[in-house]
């Protein structure tokens, strides 16, 4: 009697742990589309992460930290999961970038990857250090675009006209930059 009772306990943990095996795996499979995890990876490595801000505590924002630093860069990994990075999931592709207060320093143009994430609707890159380039013209890439926050980038130059081109765009800050109309 004891040693069926057993042998079907026995029986049981094994379909609960085959069960959970399925279950594990099929939440594994990254949600995220290969061409806009190396969109991403290529963005943060076409940029330097410059930890002083926050680590001298010039940064007034409380949420500051350095995002791109601590994703996963594993071919597997999930872009979808990063800090920052949102995916509509349904269809897997990113909708949302809050790289804001992220240490990123450096400087982008239009051949950025960024612009590759043409899902996004929520971009914020503000309180960053851009080091003066201009808002690339790439940005018109991103005709999905409610929400875009550039404030305290260190973005200058001409704002240019491919932005009247966003419009979808409901929100936009381009605050303390120095920028010319
Ligand atoms: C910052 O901009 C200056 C002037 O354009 C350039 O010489 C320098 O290489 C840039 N630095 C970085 C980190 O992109
Ligand atoms: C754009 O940036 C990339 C890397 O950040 C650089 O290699 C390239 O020379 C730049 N292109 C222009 C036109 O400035
Ligand atoms: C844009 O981002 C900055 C830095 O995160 C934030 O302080 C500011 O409030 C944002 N702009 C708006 C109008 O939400
Ligand atoms: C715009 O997006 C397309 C599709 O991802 C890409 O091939 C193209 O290079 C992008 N243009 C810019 C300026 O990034």
């Amino acid at each position: 009697m004891g040693s069926s009772w057993s042998f079907f306990t026995f029986m049981n943990l094994c379909f609960l742990f085959f069960f959970l095996q399925l279950t594990a795996s099929s939440s594994r499979k990254p949600l995220c589309h290969e061409v806009e995890h190396y969109a991403l990876i290529q963005f943060k490595e076409s940029l330097f992460i410059d930890k002083s801000w926050v680590q001298l505590g010039i940064s007034n924002d409380p949420s500051a930290y350095c995002k791109t630093a601590l994703w996963n860069l594993e071919e597997n990994s999930d872009c979808c999961s990063w800090d920052g990075v949102e995916c509509n999931e349904e269809t897997g592709y990113v909708i949302k970038l809050d790289l804001s207060s992220s240490c990123l320093y450096g400087s982008i143009n239009s051949t950025s990857t960024l612009f590759h994430l043409v899902h996004l609707q929520w971009l914020s890159l503000a309180h960053n250090d851009f080091n003066d380039s201009k808002i690339p013209s790439g940005i018109m890439n991103l005709s999905r675009l409610l929400h875009l926050n550039l404030s305290i980038s260190h973005f200058s130059g001409q704002i240019p006209p491919e932005m009247l081109e966003l419009s979808n765009l409901e929100f936009l800050d381009l605050s303390h930059n120095s920028l010319q109309g």
